[in-house]
């Protein structure tokens, strides 16, 4: 180990198991984060790299291991790798099948076995003016043939001297986005198998018993611990009073339960709205004029919520835009019991041709008209302060803004009048805008993907409900290398 150079060890691990919390793989883990830290000791400065394209991660760490974990990389990905660390100094038996490659460069200075002088006579050559040799001044590096000649720009400020190196921009980066960031909005369905969404590549709805738990384990796998649900209900369910929404064995209400029962520690949002339950795909009950009905909707609202809380949801979101209903169904919920389920209002919701995607993978489009009455003018950006200080004032814990990416000025805004956390929805359609140029070759898409979500983050969302949450994840967790 105090060789220079690089090793390339072979290991031998088991296969990961199906559960990352095994204790096989919980002792192996603790083994090998001591080595990973011994070796650090050792050497002093080394890379660890280890890859795992079952979990989707690569992570390094120059440092120990238990150092890289406390600079976040994933937690249930590292110990999914972690056996292969384990190998790292076990020698491998032949007959052990090889599965697992880890390369480990070993980036240290030879340790010298001992001075041959002391320091006193070090100094002492330096100050009679015969300092050792350094490498030369470095030239200068020369500019192309042709670059005109001319004398330097005198000016006192130069911005670009900061973005000079990746090491000098990272330091100086405002904004970071984080897998802790991330809710991924699921869409579930009674089926058994998944269905993919025509106007979303890459999403599905999912089926209710297997597809869904998958899918909230691979994202758990990247750090994405925050879920929100959004049923497809069947037509023969649907109402014009979408009575539905309250069933307690619904569909809803069955899937928390589930996904409570197999991840105690996940964060289960919902969605609070009667859009999947109405026969007219309104967001409330539908008079016989056309009006969407406010207090009698709100009424059937906090039904739902309480059904929820009551199969375990964290947070209960109404995305419907009724007047008041943040505070009723804060005061159903408290009457029931559930003073600890928060409200996640869709305080700034616009009435906006980006969610079209999402009816589609609902079924869920206005039989007729359309959802100005109650959702915002996209032209207003005061009249979103107004929905603030209401929705604050009616007890709500996160404020949200929905659309994100054309509705930044207004995540701006509410960040900068109130001290609750934000929220914005990064919906359907800027989803599918990405996917569709990503597909079409006109953009990149990790690259895009990931500053759409930093723009996000840095107009003043704390949280940000994405389609990107798992590849969005995945990306981060390896860019830490
Ligand atoms: C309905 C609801 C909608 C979305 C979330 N909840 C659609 C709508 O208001 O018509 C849209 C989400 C998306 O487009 O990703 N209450």
């Amino acid at each position: 180990l105090s060789c220079v150079g690089s090793v390339v060890a072979l290991a031998s691990a088991p296969s990961p198991p199906a559960s990352p919390i095994s204790s096989s793989i919980l002792s192996l883990w603790t083994l090998s984060t001591r080595i990973a830290d011994l070796l650090y000791s050792k050497v002093g400065s080394w890379v660890l790299r280890g890859e795992d394209q079952m979990a989707g991660v690569t992570m390094a760490a120059g440092c120990g291991v238990s150092q890289a974990l406390s600079a976040g990389a994933s937690h249930e990905g590292l110990r999914r790798i972690a056996p292969a660390f384990g190998t790292v100094v076990v020698p491998i038996p032949s007959r052990c099948k090889v599965s697992r490659r880890v390369k480990v460069e070993a980036i240290a200075e030879p340790i010298a076995k001992s001075t041959v002088r002391t320091i006193e006579e070090c100094e002492a050559d330096v100050v009679a003016g015969n300092a050792p040799a350094a490498p030369p001044v470095p030239a200068k590096p020369k500019a192309p043939e042709g670059t005109p000649r001319i004398s330097p720009l005198v000016m006192p400020a130069r911005p670009r001297r900061n973005r000079r190196s990746a090491a000098l921009r990272a330091a100086f980066q405002e904004t970071t986005v984080s897998p802790a960031n991330f809710i991924l909005p699921l869409f579930v369905h009674e089926g058994e198998q998944n269905a993919p969404i025509g106007a979303m590549p890459g999403c599905q709805r999912l089926g209710w018993r297997h597809g869904l738990i998958d899918e909230v384990y691979k994202a758990r796998d990247v750090g994405v611990n925050n879920v929100v649900l959004f049923p497809k209900v069947p037509d023969a369910l649907k109402s014009s009073t979408g009575d539905e929404a309250y069933n307690p064995d619904g569909l809803v209400p069955r899937c928390i339960r589930l996904l409570k029962d197999k991840f105690p520690d996940l964060v289960i949002y919902t969605d609070v709205a009667l859009d999947p339950y109405s026969s007219d795909g309104h967001d409330g009950i539908v008079r016989e004029d056309g009006v969407i009905m406010n207090d009698e909707t709100v009424h059937q609202l906090c039904k739902q919520a309480v059904a929820q809380a009551q199969a375990g949801a964290d947070v209960v979101s109404p995305s419907d835009m009724m007047d008041g209903r943040v505070g009723a169904i804060r005061n159903a919920l408290d009457l029931a019991g559930y003073h600890d389920v928060s409200i996640m209002a869709y305080t700034a919701k616009y009435a906006s041709a980006f969610y079209g995607p999402f009816r589609e993978a609902l079924d869920s489009n206005p039989r007729f008209g359309d959802k100005k009455t109650y959702q915002m003018n996209p032209a207003n950006y005061r009249e979103a302060l107004i929905e603030t200080r209401l929705d604050e004032a009616e007890g709500a814990d996160i404020l949200m803004v929905k659309p994100a990416m054309p509705y930044l000025d207004v995540i701006r805004l509410l960040r900068d009048n109130t001290a609750l956390p934000i929220s914005a929805y990064q919906v359907s359609g800027e989803y599918s805008m990405i996917k569709a140029a990503a597909a079409a070759g006109m953009l990149d898409e990790k690259k895009a993907v990931l500053e759409s979500l930093l723009s996000i983050r840095r107009a003043g969302a704390d949280v940000i409900l994405t389609y990107f949450a798992i590849p969005a994840a995945q990306w981060l967790c390896a860019e830490r290398i």
